[in-house]
C-alpha cells in the first residue's frame, strides 16, 4: 500500500467523542500515524506479517495502520471502553481483523516477549507524571523486537536514559522529529490547536534469555 492511500484510510477514522482529560486522549494525526508505521515497515521490517500491540490505542489509528500493512494480528490495549468500541468499529468498517482488549497497561500480565512489535502513542505523563515511561517500560518486556513511541521532544535524554538503564532496551534511537498539533480539546488549551515537538522512537528490547 502506498503511503498516500494509508495516510487516506486513516484520515477517514472516527476519533474521540468525548476525549477524557485524564487518560490524555488526543489522537494521533494521519499524517504522522501512516508515517509512523510506513518507516516502521519499510526501513525495518517490523510491520507485515508481524504480530502487533497498539498500547493505548485509543480509537485504534496505529493498530489499524498496522493491519493494512498486513500484519500477521493486531491487538489494540486500552483503559477506556468507549475508545476501544469506537476502535472496533473504525477496523470493522475498513473489514480489517483485529483483536481489542480492556487493561490497564501498568496491570498487564502477559509472560514473556510475546509481541514481535508493540506501537504506541503513550500519555505523555503531562497528567500523570511518569505515564509514558510506565507504558514504555511494559512494551519492552512484552516486545521481542522493537518498540515504536512518540514522546516529547523535551523529554528526549530523559526518554534515552530511562529506557537504557531501567526498562530493558539495548538500544534506543530518535528517528525523526515531527510537529503533533494536540487539537483544542480541552477548555484550558487557549489556541485553536496547540503545536507541539515530538520525537519518533524506535526502541530495541533486550532479548530475554
Ligand atoms: C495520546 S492517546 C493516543 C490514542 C491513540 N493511540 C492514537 O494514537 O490516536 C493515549 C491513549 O492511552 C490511553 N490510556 C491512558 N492511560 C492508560 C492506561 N493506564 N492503560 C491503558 N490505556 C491508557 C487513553 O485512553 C488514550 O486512548
Amino acid at each position: 500500500m502506498k503511503l498516500k492511500q494509508l495516510e487516506g484510510l486513516l484520515g477517514s477514522l472516527e476519533q474521540f467523542y468525548n476525549p477524557k482529560i485524564e487518560l490524555e486522549q488526543y489522537p494521533t494525526g494521519s499524517h504522522i500515524a501512516s508515517r509512523m508505521l510506513y518507516t516502521a515497515e519499510n526501513s525495518f521490517g517490523d510491520v507485515t506479517n508481524k504480530v502487533v500491540a497498539d498500547f493505548g490505542c485509543g480509537c485504534g489509528t496505529l493498530g489499524i495502520a498496522a493491519a493494512l500493512l498486513g500484519a500477521q494480528h493486531v491487538v489494540g490495549l486500552d483503559i477506556d471502553a468507549e475508545s476501544l468500541e469506537i476502535a472496533s468499529e473504525n477496523a470493522d468498517e475498513l473489514e480489517l481483523d483485529m483483536e481489542f482488549v480492556q487493561c490497564d497497561i501498568r496491570n498487564l500480565r502477559w509472560e514473556g516477549q510475546i509481541i514481535d512489535t508493540v506501537v504506541m502513542n503513550p500519555p505523555f505523563g503531562t497528567r500523570r507524571k511518569g505515564a509514558d515511561m510506565d507504558f514504555l517500560c511494559v512494551a519492552l518486556k512484552v516486545a521481542s523486537e522493537a518498540v515504536y513511541s512518540l514522546h516529547k521532544t523535551t523529554t528526549r535524554e530523559h526518554v534515552r536514559r530511562t529506557a537504557l538503564r531501567d526498562c530493558h532496551a539495548s538500544s534506543a534511537e530518535v528517528l525523526c522529529e515531527l510537529r503533533y498539533d494536540v487539537p483544542h480539546l480541552y477548555k484550558f488549551h487557549k489556541k485553536k490547536e496547540v503545536d507541539i515537538a515530538v520525537d519518533l522512537w524506535r526502541f530495541v528490547p533486550k532479548k530475554n534469555q
